[in-house]
Order: C-alpha cells, then structure tokens, then sequence
C-alpha cells in the first residue's frame, strides 16, 4: 500500500495563461493505492457527491489504466472540486506518483506529470498539464509543449473560495483568442517580471506580474465582486491579485506574514456581496 499526499493548485498567475503552475502547502488530497485485479475507486471528503468513482470517469483511474497498474484507490478530498484550485489535478497526479511507486513503474517526475495530464485530458476533454506539474514538482512551474521547468520558490498566498460555480468551459470561452502588440509586450513582461519574482522569492515582483493582463483577465466579471475583493487585497498589503485558473478561487500574493489581513479583507469583501467564501493562508509548497 502506497499513501502520497497531492497539494491543490493554482494555473495560469494572469500572464501565463495555460503555461505557469504552482503548488500549494493547502489544501490537499490524500490518495491510497492498493494492488488488486482490477481497479475500484473510494472518494471521501469535500465534494465527494460530484466526483465519479467510475475508474473510466475518475483522472485517478484513467491514470491507473495508462500505466497497467490496477489497485483499489482511495481518494480522501481536501481540493474542492470545481475550485479552480486543481482538484482533478490533484487527484491525478497522487495517483500517478503513488502507482509508480506501488508497481515500480520507473518513470521520471517529468513523465508522470505527462500521464497525469492524460488523465485530466480523457476526463475534462482537454490536457493542461499547467496543474498537474506543480503538483508532481512542487514550487512554480513553466510548461511548454515540450519542456516542463520547476523552481522551488517560497512566497505568501491567500487562495480565497467563494461558493460560486464557474465552469471551466465557460471560463475558456471568455479568453480572447488573438491580442494586439501593445497587449502582447504587456504580458510578456508581467510573466517575465514574475518569473524573476519566483527566483528571488520576491513577492513584490511576482505580484506585479499577476496585475495586468489580456486573457485571464477577461474571467474577472464571472466572480461577483471580484473587484472589490482584489481592491480589499490590495489595500490589505497584497502585491497582486488574479484569478485562480479558471476560477472562481482568487489568489493574493502577499508579504512575509501578510497572510491574516489580506484573508479576512478578501472574505470581508466577498460578504458584502453576499457570497460565502473561505480563505486557505499558505505559501508556494
Ligand atoms: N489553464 C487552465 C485554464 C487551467 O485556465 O483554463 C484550468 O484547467
């Protein structure tokens, strides 16, 4: 029996739009895999009701099916599903770690975050492999079609989860699919100005490089009152506010120790537009 535990995650940073990942100390899953003939699936904890524990319809099972490695696979969720906080993710990459291991499979850290992907991509129809890498690797990642790139980096996060429900085929939608030039520069420089941050472990440059940008920005107006929670975020001593992959999760970067009052700002503001939301103080894990 093999027991690995998968941290919830947060895509795209607003310049890195299905390219930047990093992984966080929490939430998280715990997966348990067990050899057996054939594979069975046991979801406990938050969300359970909307996870299928058909092994076809679940990322865990899909991942056990691509490496022949049938067990009985117990998921305990800590990473709401439908958070943009990776939960699907989350559960694929534990599995994909944990069935290496359980039948010494031998893969590399960068090929198993491609079987994970795989898994995500036969359950949500499409692979970004931008959750699933930080949960494998930790710390932030870069990925590309070919290359996946990991930096360990140590920065303060709030992750804010408002109880509203943004689907991720609706977020996609309201990408925009071209730019202009002046958009263009702009992100290249605000994901170039974090990835800087990410290596100095600077939360002031990492959070100007969430501030601006073309495409995710464009997911802003599926959060009620994500305006004036990243304004209270802000004013909180956050040094940047985004939406969290595809939603409805918002992510704050914020100083050493700064965790506790852009929290309850955030939580502040989202009760004054009548929406429940609860607030996970943590850092880049
Ligand atoms: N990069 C993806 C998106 C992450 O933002 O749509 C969610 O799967």
């Amino acid at each position: 029996m093999v027991t690995v535990r998968a941290p919830a995650t947060s895509a795209n940073l607003g310049s890195g739009f299905d390219v930047f990942g990093l992984a966080l100390e929490r939430p998280a899953d715990v997966v348990r895999v067990e050899r057996a003939d054939e594979t069975t699936i046991e979801v406990t904890g938050v969300g359970r009701q909307y996870i299928p524990e058909n092994p076809a319809k679940n990322t865990a099972g899909v991942v056990a099916e691509e490496l022949d490695a049938p067990a009985h696979i117990e998921i305990d969720k800590g990473v709401r599903p439908s958070s943009g906080l990776g939960s699907s993710a989350a559960s694929a990459a534990a599995a994909a770690v944990a069935l290496n291991e359980l039948y010494d499979c031998g893969l590399t850290p960068t090929e198993l975050v491609r079987v994970a992907a795989e898994g995500e991509a036969a359950v949500s129809g499409e692979a970004h492999a931008d959750n699933v890498a930080p949960a494998i690797l930790g710390g932030f990642t870069i990925v590309t079609d070919e290359d996946v790139t990991q930096v360990d980096a140590s920065i303060p996060i709030v992750a804010c989860l408002p109880e509203i429900v943004v689907s991720t085929r609706d977020a996609r939608q309201v990408v925009p699919q071209s730019v202009g030039i002046g958009e263009l520069v702009g992100t290249v420089g605000d994901a170039a100005t974090l990835t800087a941050g990410m290596f100095r472990d600077d939360p002031e440059l990492v959070g100007k490089g969430l501030r601006n940008n073309s495409l995710t920005g464009a997911r802003e107006p599926l959060i009620k009152g994500f305006d004036a929670v990243r304004e209270s975020a802000l004013s909180a001593g956050a040094t940047g506010v985004a939406v969290s992959g595809a939603g409805p999760s918002v992510l704050a970067v914020c100083r050493e120790g700064g965790q506790g009052s852009v929290a309850s700002a955030m939580l502040d503001a989202f009760f004054d537009v009548d929406v429940e939301a609860r607030a996970y103080q943590t850092s880049i894990g």
